[in-house]
């Protein structure tokens, strides 16, 4: 949070500094008043305090605590009455659902109808303001990309908004802010920020269906088999080939080959990662939804080909 790459995030460092100065100042005060205290008793010899020093030492200790209170105040007042005003009217173009324990990112059109979902990144242009819903439809999450933005709660049964806005291209971490359950230390994800035109290609390319029969290898078309039979698509959709109703129990999987990283930024997107993940998703992400299919080797070897190959 101390490397900010938006004006929020940058907005909310200097709050924190000016936090941070105030709280320093009485720490080393109460510490510098303590030290007198004990070195004063022990030169025994001295008189005690007489009523009108002690009188006088109450009145300020008071003043200085409201002055710093109200320091801590205004600052504070400051800094988030733009987030509460910035385009609140704006329409979201994106909105992440929290789940357990990851990310199902939709991305909008202007009528706020959903054009496609992936999971666990999220892809926005630089140096534009994006607006971003946030709903969980089970426990309260709280969505926070540090050198961004603040943390924003999604709780169930109502919308949040929060915006993000990334003064310069790169990929920005995201976490879990609220405590949700077992795997809430691994529920993060990325935001990628990249020039206006590769974000209109990175739209294009994934409303586009998932890879077709003819583009699919041997194995591969050996692997959407066992998808199916291994009944995968119960609870993720691949748009195109297998939409089942209810298929949002686990992330959309359309393009999931240009994934950075698989279990909600847990592991890299790789083909060990990704073939341990298949294998025992228990023993990775323990209390996870996703329960572990027991799978020949061959089947195991052609749907990890499969998957590979939703670009
Ligand atoms: Cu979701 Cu903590």
């Amino acid at each position: 949070m101390f490397d900010a790459a938006g004006p929020d995030a940058q907005a909310i460092i200097q709050l924190w500094l000016v936090l941070f100065s105030v709280a320093a100042f009485v720490f080393c005060a109460v510490c510098g008043f303590a030290i007198y205290g004990y070195w004063r008793n022990r030169r025994r010899r001295q008189r005690p305090a007489s009523e009108a020093t002690i009188s006088k030492g109450f009145v300020a200790g008071i003043a200085v605590t409201v002055l710093l209170l109200l320091i801590i105040f205004i600052a504070t007042l400051k800094t988030s009455q733009p987030f509460a005003k910035e385009f609140y009217h704006q329409p979201a173009s994106i909105e992440v659902i929290g789940k357990r324990w990851w990310w199902a990112v939709n991305y909008l059109d202007q009528e706020g109808k959903t054009l496609f979902q992936t999971a666990n990144e999220i892809y926005i242009p630089v140096g534009v303001p994006v607006r971003i819903r946030l709903v969980s439809d089970n426990v309260i999450h709280s969505f926070w990309v540090p050198k961004l933005a603040g943390k924003v709660d999604m709780i169930p049964g109502r919308t949040n908004h929060i915006t993000l806005q990334a003064d310069r291209p790169g990929t920005f971490r995201g976490i879990c802010a609220e405590y949700c359950g077992i795997q809430h230390a691994l529920m993060a994800f990325l935001v990628i920020a990249e020039s206006a035109e590769e974000y209109q290609k990175f739209l294009i390319s994934n409303q586009a269906p998932a890879a077709s029969d003819s583009q699919l290898s041997e194995l591969a078309l050996q692997g959407k088999k066992v998808f199916h039979e291994a009944r995968c698509a119960e609870c993720h959709s691949i748009r195109g080939v297998v939409e089942a109703k209810g298929a949002i129990v686990g992330p959309d999987l359309t393009h999931f080959a240009t994934r950075k990283t698989i279990a909600s930024a847990t592991v890299p997107n790789r083909k060990g990662h990704l073939a341990g993940w298949i294998a025992d998703p228990q023993g990775i992400k323990p209390g996870n939804l996703m329960p572990s299919v027991p799978l020949e080797a061959e089947e195991h070897h052609a749907l990890l080909h499969y998957l590979e190959s939703l670009q």
